[in-house]
């Protein structure tokens, strides 16, 4: 399967057709940015093995990982600092984003993928738990009782990190290849195999205009 062509899957799907045109609306970096976790997920999840099935789920939690920030995108789109209480609120995106996901009857594994998608970076959150199990995504692996979330979790949280280190944003430019792989590879705390993977891949200069 090529990425074009699960692209084209998955935006068929009218619920995930819908969260991504509210993204472009009011989050336009998000929505560039949630392409560019796709496409860096296709390619690690094509390394790792995942099956179609697999590679559907996480091409879709690469796509609506952030949609919850169209709930919040009056904080999201500030170009200065946030103050304590916005970021508290920032926080916020990866429940917002299990809920939407949840709310248009989604696949409960990409709400699953999405709601842990800042768990394995140094800055990770949210500290305080979700179900009350501490890390939501201790309740999540245990729900499933497979490896694939959890490692899909990990995957999607080692694009979502690089893909931001190597764009711009409103609060910093983006990073050159080099720069943004060894920042990554301080700030990716997950599963070394799934770090290493990032940094061998030898289209990231392509992917990010170089
Ligand atoms: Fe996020
Ligand atoms: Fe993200």
């Amino acid at each position: 399967m090529k990425p074009q062509e699960l692209l084209l899957d998955l935006v068929n799907v009218p619920a995930v057709n819908l969260l991504l045109n509210q993204l472009r609306t009011r989050c336009m970096t998000e929505y560039g940015h949630s392409y560019g976790v796709f496409q860096l997920g296709f390619l690690m999840g094509r390394e790792a093995g995942f099956d179609n099935s697999e590679q559907y789920l996480l091409g879709m939690a690469g796509l609506l990982h952030d949609i919850g920030k169209v709930e919040i995108s009056d904080i999201t789109n500030k170009s200065g600092d946030l103050t304590d209480d916005e970021m508290d609120v920032v926080r916020t995106h990866p429940k917002r984003s299990y809920d939407l996901i949840k709310k248009w009857d989604l696949p409960e594994e990409v709400a699953w993928m999405a709601v842990a998608h800042h768990e394995f970076g140094r800055n990770r959150y949210p500290r305080d738990s979700y179900n009350g199990n501490g890390h939501d995504y201790s309740g999540a692996e245990r729900r499933h009782g497979s490896s694939f979330t959890f490692e899909g979790a990990q995957v999607l949280c080692a694009c979502d990190i690089f893909d931001a280190l190597a764009t711009q944003r409103s609060y910093k430019k983006p990073l050159e290849i080099d720069a943004a792989k060894d920042r990554f590879a301080r700030d990716f705390v997950g599963n070394e195999i799934i770090r290493d993977a990032l940094l061998r891949i030898e289209d990231l200069p392509v992917l990010y205009g170089k």
